[in-house]
């Protein structure tokens, strides 16, 4: 996957505050640290305590703060605080009740015009790869997502990137 394609594509503003569900190493949250700048933060999410552990070492002193959470319950994360929710292969892995689960978490958490980006591998058949029944096509996003689709875009050969926006009517 092209990191600069998804930096492009995301246009992380200074000052917004983000999460980075599913962040596993952490190696776009150091990116989205510096895309948001001193007066940003990014939340960093995992289950895994033992990559949570050491990316909150790496990141002492920073604007991003390492969380060992689950993204398809209700996290410790306030309502209405995040600007940007990027989720980068994660979802293929989760069971309906966990996708409705991450329904939930992301509307409770997303301020009202903030955005969540996903990438997931395409739903077709590719060298390498979960099987293509759990993965996600990008209108299966759209459909189990109560989100605006702003469009998909192509991250390198086997990668998409589909953007939704919290549009809430007056
Ligand atoms: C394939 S890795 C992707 C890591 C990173 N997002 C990337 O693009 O390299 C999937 C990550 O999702 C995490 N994960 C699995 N279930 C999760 C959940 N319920 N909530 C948040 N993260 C989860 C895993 O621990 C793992 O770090």
């Amino acid at each position: 996957m092209d990191k600069t394609i998804i930096m492009k594509e995301l246009g992380i503003r200074p000052g917004q505050i983000m999460l980075d569900a599913g962040c596993g190493n952490g190696y776009m949250s150091k990116l989205f640290s510096e895309a948001v700048g001193s007066t940003g933060k990014v939340y960093a999410l995992d289950p895994d305590e033992e990559a949570i552990a050491a990316l909150r070492n790496e990141t002492i002193g920073t604007n991003v703060e390492a969380l060992v959470g689950d993204i398809s319950t209700t996290t410790d994360l306030e309502e209405l605080s995040i600007d940007f929710i990027y989720v980068s292969t994660v979802l293929h892995g989760f069971s309906p009740e966990q996708v409705r689960g991450f329904r939930d978490e992301v509307k409770r958490l997303l301020k009202p015009g903030g955005k969540l980006a996903i990438i997931e591998i395409e739903k077709r058949p590719t060298p390498f790869g979960p099987p293509l029944d759990i993965r996600f096509s990008p209108e299966e996003l759209q459909q189990a997502l109560p989100l605006a689709s702003l469009g998909t875009v192509q991250i390198g050969e086997y990668f998409y990137m589909q953007v939704f926006k919290n549009v809430v009517e007056s």
